[in-house]
């Protein structure tokens, strides 16, 4: 159905109505009998687009389903994302590609992308079915083994060459497992030491970034640095960018906001991998978002369920959700970030790198109408039991986050009205 958007200011800019026709596309005028959709004092911005996202179906739909992982998606203002592959089975042929393409469709909220696994198995050995994943009908350009580093630098070598072919790009979980060990559970450094728990060394983060970055270059390549937690790791890929090699980086939120401190009280839901680390990092990643070093902010929704998560900081599991705050989080961090840094960094940036329809994301005459309709002047105390998630490892809870995602339109569908699923 045609739909008019009544009086939001586009990139917080030029106040005007926006006009959708009954195939969802942007016109440039207004369509007879169009549902009005009332924007007046909100922000459009084009739908976000996370790079990274675990939705667990198949295989553990009792901590998150394509269906509530795509509501969660659409509560936080996004119209894509890109689901990871560690799901069980793993997405490493395209049949398992598929599958995911055809939830996320009968879903109807947002574009699931599946992200395919680099190795069969996310084992780390034998490259996954790559080709026939990106000539498949899910047109498969992400690969990624996250959740576990390819760490072999022949297969790594191997993958870039591969995905070269179609334009692909390897999503690289950065962390070398014999620098970092297989129990650690944390940075390395003070707050792990004073612990006594096992920590991860931003090195173990940082040689592997560093050795991509020149697979990358001998293969003519392209290589996406995932969830990027350390300065040195932002050291590396600005150095490699101003040599012309083909690298893109993404940031999570928590990562931008949340350091290793916070682990201190032994809460297992500030345990994640890569590990949240010391402020000296978290200001490094935001200066280098700022500058462009770093592409894209990407949420690691990584919803885990109570009895994974309610354990000894050494049992968890790894992860936190971030789906329905990540705009949030983002505004209140990047001070001095204009809305139109935050549509690069959430939306055009990652459709990009992603290999995405990026018209979608131009807000102009033609293109399908993905938007996101924000107040600006909003904040939102962040309740973890307010969510369309199954899972509740929030991390952010009790937190003043600043804007409120109140519409989201996918395709001209309204997907959230009100701040609440349509
Ligand atoms: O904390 C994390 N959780 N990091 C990852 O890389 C994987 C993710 C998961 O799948 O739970």
């Amino acid at each position: 159905m045609a739909l008019t958007i009544t009086g939001a200011s586009v990139l917080g800019e030029t106040t005007t109505d926006l006009y959708v026709d009954d195939a969802g596309l942007l016109v440039d005028a207004p369509v007879a009998g169009a549902e009005v959709l009332d924007a007046d004092g909100l922000v459009a911005l084009p739908g976000l687009v996370d790079l990274h996202t675990h939705l667990r179906e198949p295989g553990r739909e009792d901590a998150e389903t394509v269906l509530t992982g795509s509501r969660a998606a659409a509560l936080g203002g996004y119209t894509a994302v890109l689901a990871m592959a560690n799901t069980s089975p793993v997405t490493d042929t395209a049949e398992a590609a598929l599958r995911v393409l055809e939830l996320g469709r009968e879903a109807g909220l947002v574009d699931v992308q599946p992200v395919g696994a680099v190795t069969r198995g996310l084992a780390g050995e034998e490259l996954a079915e790559l080709g026939l994943m990106a000539r498949s009908r899910a047109r498969v350009r992400v690969f990624s083994d996250d959740g576990k580093c390819v760490h072999d630098a022949r297969v790594m070598r191997r993958a870039l060459e591969y995905v070269k072919a179609f334009g692909g790009v390897v999503s690289q979980h950065s962390q070398d497992p014999s620098l970092a060990g297989p129990t650690a559970c944390c940075h390395e450094g003070e707050v792990s030491g004073r612990l006594g728990l096992p920590g991860w060394p931003g090195i173990a983060e940082e040689v592997i970034v560093a050795r991509d970055v020149m697979l990358a270059r001998h293969t003519g390549s392209r290589v996406h640095v995932a969830h990027v937690s350390t300065a040195g790791s932002v050291e590396v890929v600005r150095w490699a960018k101003a040599q012309g090699i083909a690298v893109t980086a993404e940031v999570t939120p928590h990562h931008l906001l949340l350091t290793t401190d916070l682990v201190s009280g032994y809460d297992p839901t500030f345990k994640v991998n890569p590990p949240l680390r010391p402020a000296e990092d978290v200001a490094a990643l935001r200066a280098a978002l700022a500058d462009g070093t770093i592409d894209a902010v990407a949420t690691d929704h990584a919803p885990h369920a109570r009895h994974d998560k309610e354990h000894a900081f050494v049992d968890a599991a790894f992860g936190m959700v971030g789906l329905e705050q990540a705009l949030g989080v983002v505004r209140t961090v990047m001070e001095g970030f204009s809305w139109a840094d935050i549509a690069r960094v959430m939306s055009t940036n990652p459709a990009r790198i992603a290999g995405l329809d990026t018209q979608g994301r131009a807000l102009s005459a033609g293109a399908p109408a993905h938007l996101t309709l924000v107040d600006p002047s909003a904040t939102v105390t962040v309740d973890r039991d307010v969510t369309a998630s199954l899972s509740r490892n929030n991390p952010y809870h009790g937190r003043e986050l600043s804007s409120r995602v109140v519409h989201t339109v996918y395709g001209g569908k309204v997907t959230v009205r009100d701040g609440a699923l349509a």
